[in-house]
């Protein structure tokens, strides 16, 4: 059941990968090391190249990953996310687009996941309020490609982004990758998702499951509601890369046989 071209390869923070992924959030909190370090592996094992996690997920999560996955794989795509401040696990997430925030939490990643530099990481971005407690997208983004020039991450993906942000930002440097909210059940999102197909920048949706949702494409014969979405969502452009979120392995191995 291992991936190959059948799910689709594609070019992504400089590795060729293949097109599903894993979101490594469900790993948080209850799931300890004997839930997540399984999945993890299990993972790698059936071809999953690109992992996305957030140092404010909780170190739990990142220290799940380093402790599974190390020594990394050359061609692991380790993407995490800058924008956000949480005092503790159990605190809501507050935007935070201030540069020694940013630069704090990739110093968290680094650490906990043991890397020079990160491949891949996305300035989250909240919503629509821009500028945001006096920080705007645009000083936000000069910070991400500041902490590039600085080693510090490899490539600069943004997430939670409009499209005239995702616009502004690709005419100043290069957007290695775009990470929003979108699924069969909510496609609000299909004018970026068109933006990244026409510009060959991988678009990684998350909820791509729905959050609950009823409606289903038809998949293939025999595929589950799960599996449909998710080959609904590789077909519907070759810039997808999905990152279905999953703390079992049953449903690891149910989502990537739906990219196989
Ligand atoms: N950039 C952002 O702002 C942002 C926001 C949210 C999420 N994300 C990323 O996107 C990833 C995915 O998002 P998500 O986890 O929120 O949503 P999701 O992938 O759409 O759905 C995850 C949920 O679906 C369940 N599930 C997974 N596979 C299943 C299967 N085969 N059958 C039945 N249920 C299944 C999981 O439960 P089980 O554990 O029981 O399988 C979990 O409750 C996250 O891990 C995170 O890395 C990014």
């Amino acid at each position: 059941m291992t991936m190959d071209a059948a799910a689709g390869m594609i070019s992504i923070a400089g590795r060729t990968v293949p097109r599903m992924g894993f979101g490594a959030m469900q790993l948080r909190g209850a799931a300890g090391p004997e839930t997540a370090l399984p999945v993890l592996r299990r993972a790698i094992e059936l071809g999953v190249r690109v992992i996305d996690t957030a140092w404010f997920y909780g170190d739990d999560v990142n220290r799940h990953i380093a402790e599974a996955l190390q020594p990394y794989s050359a061609d692991l795509v380790l993407a995490t996310k800058a924008g956000a401040s949480t005092a503790s696990n159990s605190q809501p997430l507050c935007p935070d687009y201030s540069p020694d925030q940013m630069r704090a939490g990739n110093d968290r990643d680094r650490t906990v996941l043991g890397l020079e530099a990160v491949p891949l990481t996305h300035l989250r971005w909240t919503g629509e309020e821009d500028p945001y407690d006096g920080m705007t997208f645009d000083s936000a983004f000069d910070t991400m490609l500041a902490m590039q020039a600085e080693g510090r991450i490899e490539y600069v993906g943004l997430s939670n982004v409009t499209l005239a942000q995702l616009r502004r930002a690709h005419a100043r440097g290069p957007v290695a990758s775009v990470s929003n909210m979108f699924s069969f059940g909510n496609q609000s999102d299909l004018p970026t998702l068109e933006f990244c197909t026409a510009n060959g920048i991988p678009y990684l949706p998350f909820g791509a499951l729905g959050y609950g949702a009823t409606d289903t494409p038809a998949g293939k014969p025999g595929m589950t509601g799960v599996q449909a979405r998710l080959a609904w969502l590789l077909d519907c452009s070759p810039v997808t890369v999905l990152i279905p979120g999953t703390s079992s392995v049953e449903h690891l191995e149910a989502n990537i046989a739906a990219g196989v």
